[in-house]
């Protein structure tokens, strides 16, 4: 199984992302670009970043009616990122169509993940809003055997979930996991959070850490140390 740290690139604009990259030097960690910047700039910033030798999550969380999603996948497969991910709310015919959209026709395709439940919604939330009578915990394993039985590889899931899902969907399922903090540092605004050694311990394949290295007075050593915890 693969294991890696991957930086979340959540930044405004091009221009900020490569004045981040730039500090790397020939070093190129995986990087997870998301909405905002995707937003921003568009496919270009994916083929930029690939240009420059990195390895890409596209954290763009579809969810839409199966033949759209199917066709959306296509895009972003041509674009050659790495992994991708979906809502796993959209129902397993949605995921089959996506798995189907990603795959190019010699056969290879980027990863797919689907996203269980989101890390902001509560229990309390999912009962009163969504009418989700069920624990968070079984919700998450609920959706992460869904997204196996569609043929997905893995969800992205909560630290603390990573190890039930592997549970239930076996080792080689794979959980991404962001809410990682060094133990010294700030938390922020996440809630359930684990250091790089500790989501090595529960057994998470890849960590997804934004403000703790984006945010560092040396990225660098902040990424360094990330990946000396959690890969050894
Ligand atoms: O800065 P920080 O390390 O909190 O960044 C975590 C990244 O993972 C952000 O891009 C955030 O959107 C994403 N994420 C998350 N919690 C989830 C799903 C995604 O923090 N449940």
């Amino acid at each position: 199984m693969p294991r890696d740290v991957i930086i979340a690139c959540d930044f405004k604009s091009a221009a900020d992302t490569f004045a981040f990259l730039d500090k790397f030097g020939e070093e190129k960690p995986f990087v997870k670009i998301g909405m905002e910047l995707y937003y921003a700039e568009g496919p270009s910033i994916v083929r930029a970043i690939k240009e420059r030798g990195h390895k890409i999550f596209l954290d763009l969380k579809l969810h839409d009616i199966p033949n759209t999603v199917k066709k959306a996948m296509a895009v972003l497969s041509s674009l050659d990122v790495d992994m991708t991910n979906l809502h796993a709310a959209g129902t397993i015919d949605m995921m089959k169509a996506a798995v189907e959209g990603l795959t190019r026709p010699d056969g290879t395709r980027p990863i797919l993940l689907a996203v269980t439940q989101l890390t902001s919604t509560d229990e309390e939330r999912m009962r009163r809003e969504l009418w989700i009578d069920h624990t968070v915990p079984d919700t998450v394993v609920h959706y992460a055997e869904n997204a196996k039985a569609a043929g997905l590889d893995g969800v992205v899931c909560s630290p603390l979930e990573a190890s039930i899902v592997k549970d239930a969907c076996g080792s080689d399922f794979w959980t991404i996991t962001p809410g990682v903090r060094f133990a010294d540092g700030d938390v922020g605004d996440q809630k359930r959070v684990t250091t790089p050694a500790k989501a090595r311990e529960i057994g998470t394949d890849y960590i997804v850490v934004g403000r703790p290295i984006t945010a560092a007075a040396d990225p660098v050593a902040a990424y360094r140390r990330c990946v000396a915890e959690f890969i050894g």
